[in-house]
């Protein structure tokens, strides 16, 4: 059987639903029409110059990415400029894009339960809940034994294979953290009053890390991309069992998320 754009709509409405999007937020079809039929499925963060060629390349006609593609309104489409660029790309070579952002983040075992998931631990609950409603942002979890905060670290660094910056003392003893998937600083707040003085996010600016440093709060830093990368498989996992349903055999591929940073740290002799 073969599948259109608008069964792959219809299901991740199913797996992360659009109501409870940030008002501010895009999400659905971007590029291309609900009625087109899908040879293939990029799960991806964002979608990107190598993220298109690497579509082509597997014929892969369906890239479902996790940032939305049309953010902010756009003035202007043109193959000159960077984003228009893309655009021209993806319409000329009859590509479809669909974005499913803040629905992901906020179902309980959505981006921030991927992650944590993936370090072998559970989450216990959102670190921030709507009211009355069983979604929200963050996770919290409580650790059986406490451990070193450079023993985290370590744990995440070999998880994401990639860079980790952190605000804190490495050798405090943390019995329980908090996890938001991209730009969570904000959460901090929040955790505090759960009595938990350590959070795992991205994006944290210098006044919020120096505030942390004062406080004695732990932050532990690592790439936006990567944080959220760990939704991917389990898209991919309830993809598969949706086109077993629906008896399609279509390749489903996940885009591996780079940091676009580079750290160096140097340091003088002596
Ligand atoms: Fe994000």
């Amino acid at each position: 059987m073969s599948l259109l754009v608008k069964d792959f709509y219809n299901f991740l409405k199913t797996i992360a639903p659009l109501h409870i999007a940030e008002p501010q937020d895009n999400n659905g079809l971007q590029i291309g029409s609900l009625f087109n039929q899908v040879s293939g499925v990029l799960l991806t963060v964002d979608v990107s110059k190598e993220v298109i060629s690497y579509a082509l390349n597997k014929g892969l006609n369906l890239i479902i990415s996790h940032h939305p593609f049309i953010y902010k309104p756009l003035t202007n489409i043109t193959p000159d400029e960077y984003k228009g660029s893309l655009i021209y790309s993806l319409i000329k070579q009859d590509l479809n894009v669909i974005s499913w952002h803040t629905p992901l983040d906020k179902i309980s075992d959505g981006v921030s339960e991927a992650f944590i998931k993936a370090l072998n631990l559970k989450g216990s609950d959102f670190i921030f809940k709507e009211k009355n409603e069983n979604f929200g942002l963050g996770r919290v979890v409580y650790l059986k034994k406490s451990i070193k905060l450079q023993d985290l670290v370590k744990k995440i660094s070999d998880l994401t294979n990639s860079w980790v910056m952190v605000v804190g003392d490495l050798e405090t003893e943390i019995d329980s953290f908090g996890f938001c998937g991209g730009s969570g600083a904000f959460l901090k707040e929040e955790l505090k009053k759960l009595k938990i003085n350590t959070l795992i996010t991205s994006d944290v600016k210098y006044h919020n890390a120096q505030e942390a440093y004062e406080e004695g709060f732990n932050f532990i830093i690592i790439d936006h991309g990567v944080s959220e990368s760990f939704v991917l498989p389990f898209l991919k996992e309830k993809l598969q069992e949706f086109l077993k349903i629906h008896n399609t055999k279509i390749p489903v591929e996940i885009f591996k998320n780079k940091s676009p940073y580079k750290i160096f740290t140097f340091k003088k002799e002596g």
